[in-house]
C-alpha cells in the first residue's frame, strides 16, 4: 500500500480550515512505519551523519527510530519550558498561531553534522527556527528530512532558497 494512502486527513483540526494530516494511522501500521524508516535510511545511507536532531512531537517518533536504524545518536527540539537543563530558544510563528523551540545547549558539539527530522513541514516556520538552533551551537545541517510536504505553504523552498536541502517522501496539496 503506498505510505500516502496510510495518513488520515481531520478536516477543521485544530482550527477551521486546516485540513489536518495526521500520520497515527501510517505508525499504527507495522508495514507503513518500517517504510517510512527505511525509505530515509536508504536516501541518506552514504551521507555521513553524526547527530539525528527530532522536533516534538513527532519527529520524536520518527527521529529516534531512523537514529536507531543510522547508529547515531538522537537529540529532541522541544516546545518551550519542557528541558530541564540549560537551553537556548527561538520564536516562530505557525500555519495555525505561534510557538517557541528550545535545545539543551549541550546536545550538539562545535562542527557535528546533523539531519533534522519532522513529521510534516508546512511553512517552514518549525524546521527555520530549529535550524538557527543548531546552526547557533555550531552544527552542520546536513539534511532536513519530513514524512510529509504540504508544498504550497512554501515552507521547503524556503528551507531550499536558505541553502538548506529539504527530502519528503510524500506531499499533499
Ligand atoms: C506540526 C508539525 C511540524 C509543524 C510544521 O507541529 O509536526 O512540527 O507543525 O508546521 P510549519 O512548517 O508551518 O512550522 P505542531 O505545531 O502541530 O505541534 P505538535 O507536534 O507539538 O503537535
Ligand atoms: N502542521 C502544520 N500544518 C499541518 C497540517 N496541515 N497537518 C498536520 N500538521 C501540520
Amino acid at each position: 500500500m503506498p505510505l500516502k494512502s496510510l495518513i488520515r486527513t481531520i478536516p477543521h483540526y485544530p482550527k477551521q480550515g486546516i485540513q489536518f494530516r495526521d500520520i497515527t494511522t501510517l505508525l499504527k501500521d507495522p508495514v507503513g512505519f518500517r517504510m517510512v524508516i527505511d525509505a530515509f535510511a536508504q536516501h541518506y545511507a552514504n551521507q555521513p551523519i553524526d547527530k539525528i536532531a527530532g522536533i516534538e512531537a513527532r519527529g520524536f517518533i520518527v527521529g529516534a527510530a531512523l537514529a536507531y536504524k543510522l547508529g547515531v545518536g538522537f537529540v529532541p527540539i522541544r516546545k518551550s519550558g519542557k528541558l530541564p537543563a540549560e537551553t537556548i530558544g527561538h520564536d516562530y510563528a505557525l500555519e495555525y498561531g505561534a510557538d517557541r523551540v528550545e535545545i539543551h545547549t549541550d546536545a550538539i558539539a562545535q562542527g557535528e553534522r546533523v539531519l533534522l527530522v519532522d513529521d510534516l513541514i508546512a511553512t517552514g516556520g518549525t524546521a527555520e527556527a530549529s535550524v538557527a538552533l543548531l546552526q547557533k551551537l555550531g552544527s552542520v545541517v546536513v539534511g532536513c528530512a519530513f514524512v510529509i510536504n504540504l508544498p504550497d505553504l512554501g515552507g521547503s523552498q524556503r528551507l531550499a532558497d536558505a541553502g538548506l536541502v529539504p527530502y519528503s517522501l510524500c506531499e499533499f496539496e
